[in-house]
């Protein structure tokens, strides 16, 4: 089953395209990579879905729900969990109190005891229960990116979009990250990824689309995509030098 389909998805800062006639779909139960060189207007993808920007241009179908124009606390609603780029932690809380942001903001109506019951489950699954009372600006960089993946697993979504979680992350750290990816599959969410760690996508990703300037340059299985020859020469080949 299709959870999300992009249609003709366009948006312009300035008379500059960042996301230009982009389509795509994301099957329910599949973690999709969206990749590409700095600038190809990845975020923003994120940000038109998640509502934190309208779009020009373009359709977007969310289970079946047209959420074009919604705003970004009604598509949360309807299941949608996002990481930012720049970790948007609220750094003077701890970690558990971050947490439960997600968890009262994700639902309408829920007790406070279900919200709680619900941070804690989260903070064990991504591993942060032994940090669940420090202050979230003093832990490590690589607890701040799961802190965020955290925040947004709270509000209970059935698709999650994580923008360069494993960025700054040392190779240990990013397989642990990769297998958080792969826990947060098989737990029944699916899963949207931006990332530039390309053996960490090659790796997880079922599929992958690659924006450049905006327009989607390629897609398909990680082995497709990694022997495009576009796709090769306007980014890959880079990576490797
Ligand atoms: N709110 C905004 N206002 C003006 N320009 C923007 C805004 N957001 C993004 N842009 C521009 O849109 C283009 C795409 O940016 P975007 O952040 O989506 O790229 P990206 O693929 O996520 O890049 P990176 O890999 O560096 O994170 C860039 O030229 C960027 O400067
Ligand atoms: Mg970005």
């Amino acid at each position: 089953m299709q959870i999300l389909q992009v249609k003709g998805l366009s948006k312009h800062f300035g008379g500059r395209a960042a996301v230009s006639e982009v389509d795509f779909h994301v099957d329910e139960g599949e973690i999709f990579g969206l990749i590409g060189p700095n600038g190809a207007g990845k975020s923003t993808v994120f940000n038109l879905i998640s509502g934190a920007l309208p779009p020009d241009e373009g359709e977007i179908t969310i289970f079946g729900v047209k959420t074009t124009g919604m705003r970004p606390n009604k598509i949360c609603r309807l299941g949608v969990g996002r990481t930012f780029q720049s970790a948007k932690n609220f750094s003077g809380m701890t970690v558990r109190q971050n947490v439960l942001m997600g968890a009262l903001f994700g639902k309408r109506r829920q007790s406070k005891e279900e919200a709680v019951r619900r941070t804690d489950e989260v903070l064990a699954f991504t591993g942060l229960a032994e940090m669940a009372d420090r202050p979230a600006g003093g832990i490590p960089l690589v607890y701040q990116k799961r802190l965020e993946v955290a925040r947004a697993l709270a509000t209970q979504p059935r698709l999650l979009m994580l923008d360069e979680i494993m960025a700054g992350l040392n190779p240990t750290e990013v397989q642990g990250a990769m297998d958080l990816v792969r826990k947060i599959r098989s737990s029944g969410v699916t899963v949207l990824m931006i990332e530039h760690v390309m053996h960490a996508i090659m790796n997880v990703c079922d599929r992958i689309i690659v924006l450049h300037h905006g327009a989607k340059i390629a897609e398909g299985t990680p082995e497709e995509v990694s022997s495009n020859k576009t796709v090769i020469e306007v980014y890959l080949g880079e990576m490797t030098q």
